[in-house]
């Protein structure tokens, strides 16, 4: 680590933290530094305590109470609503409809190609639960019933409900629409390998069952309207709003200071905001909606099946010749959305010869979206079980295959990677994991009536960072900082109070930090692992550019450090301190200048993103990521999934009481923080592996377990043993501070670790989601 060298107080560029584009630098953390420290959650005691306010929570006075009317058809249009006897209760204030309200919002802007769903902008129904109507009332009761009583009579069409229903609509994504790779010839060459696989792999719908609903409350102050919504893009959502209503953005705040579970479901706008402040604006009152949970399944968006066909060839020693990966994919009608998780699996392993396709699959389906690892948990899963049945066709040892085809280079483009750790990852867990100990012969291992079996797999995900503004302001004895970043449950509060607790020199109860509101300065959303990245180098810079204000002030002839050179001065506890030794208080610079605080705005854009990028996130157009799309390398984080599962000989129930999963992913900025998100992700893939699938009700293409009774996830009694490794990796190719992300890398790849071990325990090859007792009889 070295001493920091401070920017002069007109730099462009800090240098605190090294938020300085500047290649050659090394990470300056400073001695002493709180970056990396295991601190606790600075917001943890207002959330165990219920302090902590949720958008849902924030009291506004008068509210009226909406409940949502959603359709009973998957397809076809509304040709009678029929309001009386609902309009005719006590207490029912409005009936919004397509005919009477319909024109007065645009639909949201879809988050990918493809146009989007309508709801009451016109009689078309696109998919079972689609929002046709908003009923307000003076209660939540009132409203709820009130919806019972509406009859609704429909011109039904038959719906498509998924892969192989007649109707649905299979197109492949053309080139440019998204990045698909061709490398040398893999057909030829998976035809001539001397060992081959080819397989099918299948991955559920799976809902988002955050414990926060998808909330929205509206209010009206004149023109200006203030939205309460849990969300992981404020400023996104603001625009998006605005958009809708055909208004200015400047009148448009969203509030959003706790998220109550996001992970992909918050990232998105949804049609009901708009419809919310719509009913505000037509009753003259704020409203309050808090949707069902299972109307979160039709309303909000959700993780999509997925079908892969996966062909890998390679040479008796294990060394890829041919990797083909096609998937498909299931959306709404109108949208294009899709993971495209082959940009990964694309480039994970040495191959000469790799070509993949992505399609869509058109059915009468509310849209798709975002959840935790879109791409990469669903076609690493395809991608890592096929690497299993090629190494037990090999007879090699999977972590051997693996270290066979590690590669420094990207395959897919010839890159370098910024810095990759897989084998690191799998050589550590191994040693913890005890993996030397595994026969390789599948039910070679038995304990009573449980057959053992012990799985791996990679995890990777691609490194992120976005362009961000933050505001500093750093007054006598304490700092704040200003963002419209969010903080999903991640962490991000406990990162900035850190990253400013570290450049100020100050305790990090001296710190403030607001977030998760439009008006603050613009921050990209909290999503793709890049939050942290992004948020910590701009919250840097605000800080640099402070400190270089406040070194002014204290060497300008008459402050208490007059003649000092500013750029020689350390920060220590809110001092300023000399090369010789002389301190300052922050206070007395500040008094000396006559100055009560400093405030700096800073906006990061980092290296390699087009200089436009702040001016996108001002436009509230969704961030340009530099990610996977950077010129000059290719920046992965990497980890190794492992895990243990006993398939029960007689019932065929499945246990999987030992997971471990080893990670490299740059600087870890809180390992406390890092070692929960990881541990999540972990027992995210469990459930993933063994317990989560929306069931879809085929003749009606209707979701039948929306709820947390039937919709099962991974909960305390599926889960015993999981051992987190924080494996060091120093990357300063990735951005200055070497922070690689890790929101989502902690789920890719435990499914497959699991499948693989439910193989080695059973030799059942089971490779379509979730695997449950069933299969196993
Ligand atoms: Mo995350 S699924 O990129 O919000």
């Amino acid at each position: 680590m070295t001493q920091h060298s401070p920017a002069s107080p007109e730099s462009a560029h800090g240098g605190v933290l090294g938020s300085v584009p500047d290649k050659d630098a090394e990470v300056r953390i400073p001695a002493g530094a709180r970056i990396g420290e295991p601190h606790p959650r600075v917001d943890g005691y207002a959330k165990v305590t219920g302090q902590a306010r949720y958008p849902a929570d924030e009291p506004v006075s008068n509210a009226a109470y909406a409940f949502l009317l959603t359709s009973d058809i998957a397809r076809g249009r509304i040709v009678r609503m029929h309001l009386q006897s609902a309009l005719a209760m006590e207490g029912v204030l409005d009936i919004l409809t397509h005919e009477n309200a319909g024109h007065e919002a645009r639909p949201p802007t879809p988050q990918s190609g493809g146009g989007s769903t309508t709801t009451l902008e016109s009689d078309r129904v696109w998919h079972d639960g689609q929002i046709i109507g908003v009923i307000v009332a003076e209660t939540y009761e009132i409203a709820r019933d009130a919806a019972h009583r509406v009859r609704v009579d429909y011109e039904e069409e038959p719906p498509s409900a998924t892969f192989d229903t007649p109707g649905s609509e299979s197109v492949r994504r053309e080139p440019g629409e998204h990045r698909d790779y061709e490398v040398g010839d893999a057909d030829g060459a998976f035809a001539g390998a001397e060992v081959k696989l080819d397989a099918w792999y299948e991955t559920p719908t799976q809902h988002h069952n955050p414990i926060e609903l998808f909330t929205t409350t509206c209010a009206w102050d004149h023109d200006a309207l203030t939205i309460w919504e849990p969300s992981q893009f404020v400023q996104g959502l603001r625009h998006n709003v605005a958009h809708q209503l055909g208004m200015s953005p400047e009148r448009v705040r969203v509030i959003s200071r706790y998220v109550g579970g996001a992970f992909g479901s918050k990232g998105s706008a949804t049609a009901r905001s708009a419809w919310i402040a719509v009913a505000a604006r037509r009753v003259g009152r704020p409203v309050k909606l808090v949707p069902t949970r299972g109307q979160g399944y039709t309303i909000a968006t959700y993780r999509a099946e997925t079908r892969h066909h996966v062909r890998l060839g390679a040479s008796r020693n294990g060394a890829l010749t041919a990797l083909c990966h096609e998937g498909w994919e299931v959306t709404s009608r109108p949208s294009d959305y899709n993971v495209s998780g082959t940009e990964t699996t694309a480039r994970v392993y040495a191959c000469p010869n790799i070509l993949t396709r992505v399609n869509v699959v058109h059915a009468d389906r509310n849209t798709p979206g975002f959840m935790r690892a879109p791409p990469d948990t669903p076609y690493m899963f395809a991608l890592e079980c096929a690497m299993d049945e090629l190494a037990l066709a090999l007879g090699m040892d999977p972590i051997e295959l693996r270290r066979v085809n590690d590669t420094p280079r990207d395959p897919a483009n010839g890159l370098p990677y910024s810095s990759r750790s897989l084998m690191q990852c799998f050589d550590e867990g191994a040693r913890e994991f005890g993996w030397q100990a595994r026969n390789p012969r599948p039910r070679s291992h038995r304990d009573g009536d449980w057959l053992v079996g012990w799985g791996c797999a990679t995890a990777a995900y691609p490194s992120n960072i976005a362009a961000t503004a933050a505001r500093v302001t750093l007054a006598p004895d304490r700092a704040r900082a200003q963002l419209a970043a969010h903080d999903i449950g991640t962490g991000a509060y406990t990162v900035v109070a850190q990253t400013v607790a570290q450049a100020f020199g100050l305790p990090l109860e001296r710190v403030q930090v607001e977030m998760g509101d439009s008006s603050l300065p613009p921050a990209s959303l909290a999503a793709g692992s890049s939050h942290t990245a992004t948020i910590v180098h701009a919250v840097a810079k605000a800080c640099d550019r402070a400190l270089g204000q406040l070194r002014g002030a204290a060497v300008a002839a008459g402050g208490p450090l007059a003649g000092h050179d500013p750029h020689a001065l350390r920060i220590e506890n809110g001092c300023l301190i000399g090369l010789d030794g002389t301190r300052t208080s922050f206070a007395d610079a500040l008094a000396h200048a006559g100055m009560g605080a400093i405030e700096a705005y800073a906006e990061n854009v980092p290296d390699g993103l087009p200089k436009a990028a702040m001016q996108t996130l001002y436009q509230g157009k969704p961030p340009i990521l530099r990610g996977h799309s950077r010129e000059d390398v290719t920046a992965y984080a990497f980890g190794a999934q492992f895990a243990e599962v006993r398939v029960h000989r007689l019932t065929g129930e499945i246990r999987a009481p030992r997971l471990l999963g080893a990670f490299a992913a740059g600087t870890i900025v809180n390992p406390l923080t890092a070692h929960s998100q990881y541990m999540g992700g972990m027992i995210w893939g469990l459930g993933c592996a063994l317990l989560e699938k929306t069931e879809i009700d085929i003749r009606h293409a209707r979701y039948v377990n929306d709820n947390i009774s039937e919709y099962l996830v991974a909960a305390n009694a599926d889960v015993t043993d999981v051992r987190v490794l924080l494996v060091p990796e120093h990357d300063t190719a990735v951005n200055p501070m070497g922070i690689k992300g890790i929101g989502e890398i902690g789920i890719v790849g435990m499914n497959a670790a699991i499948a693989n071990a439910v193989h080695h325990a059973t030799g059942r090859r089971i490779r379509r989601l979730p695997i449950r007792l069933e299969d196993m009889l």
